[in-house]
């Protein structure tokens, strides 16, 4: 356990070297993108591109509708690290393993996690395409990936989570979504679940009965990295569908990857008009 800690904190350590030495002035801001929103990737002027495989120890997203890049540059005025492509737990990462990236990044000086996902709506209220500002998880992933030693350069080993979400950048996603007059935007919690298979209708009626309002696949392990790492996070959940228990019908992920392509240009909006306001 110690020699597996240690091992992954060289890699880390290498892995922060090399960055730092191709992509210039250190980024300001993380910005995970989500299943089928990656275009806002080609916003990004002075773009400096990198393929997974061309870093050192990074994981490689096994994931067809993920891209794997790793993109330096400025977006809305900021200097942003876009992932293009992420990693899960279902991939067979443990979650230390598929937050490798967030953890690098936060070394190399990043000091806001903006992150994305595709979920399923498990509030009534929503409908496909609502986007969901999240103010509050649940880790219902059976893994933690700050267990094991803890590195105590990297953050506490009990990271406080009463405020995850920073109420001020929630606050800030609101008034832009107003602003640009995205009317489908809510805030609330999202369920992190192993997977990869979907909900049947009693778990759906659990997660929503536990206080959630959209149920995903990613998102919480970056998250609580992020913690521990002293940043603040946004995270933006793109509701492609969804779920009621009393008329379950089936989850299809092709209609998923649709509804996400047809957010898009909302979501896109919404990120740039957050980043120029911050
Ligand atoms: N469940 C879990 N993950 C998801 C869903 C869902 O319904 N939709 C998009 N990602």
């Amino acid at each position: 356990m110690k020699q597996a800690a240690e091992d992954f904190q060289n890699e880390v350590e290498t892995t922060v070297s090399f960055l730092r030495e191709r992509c210039g002035e250190r980024p300001e801001i993380i910005l995970v993108l989500g299943t089928g929103l990656g275009g806002i990737a080609e916003k990004i002027e002075n773009a400096l591109c990198l393929p997974y495989e061309m870093i050192p120890h990074f994981p490689r997203s096994t994931v067809t509708s993920h891209a794997g890049n790793l993109i330096f540059g400025i977006l809305g005025n900021k200097r942003v690290a876009a992932l293009q492509g992420r990693f899960h737990y279902y991939e067979g990462y443990s979650t230390r393993e598929l937050t490798f990236p967030v953890r690098v990044l936060s070394l190399l000086g990043a000091r806001l996690l903006l992150v994305t996902n595709a979920a399923g709506g498990l509030n009534p209220a929503y409908a496909p395409g609502t986007l969901m500002i999240i103010s509050d998880h649940l880790n219902f992933i059976p893994d933690n990936p700050l267990r094991g030693p803890n590195v105590d350069d990297w953050g506490p080993r009990f990271p406080d989570c009463s405020r995850v979400y920073d109420p001020d950048l929630i606050a800030l996603a609101i008034d832009c979504a107003s602003r640009h007059n995205i009317a489908k935007v809510v805030a609330g919690t999202y369920v992190a679940i192993p997977g990869p298979s979907l909900e049947t209708p009693a778990e759906t009626r659990f997660l929503r009965m536990c206080g959630a309002d959209a149920v995903g696949m990613s998102t919480v392990p970056e998250v609580i990295v992020a913690v521990h790492a002293g940043l603040r996070v946004l995270g933006i959940s793109m509701v492609a569908n969804v779920n009621d228990p009393d008329n379950f019908q089936p989850i299809r992920f092709e209609e998923i990857l649709e509804q996400a392509g047809q957010a898009e240009g909302t979501f896109v909006q919404l990120v740039m008009a957050v980043l120029r306001n911050l």
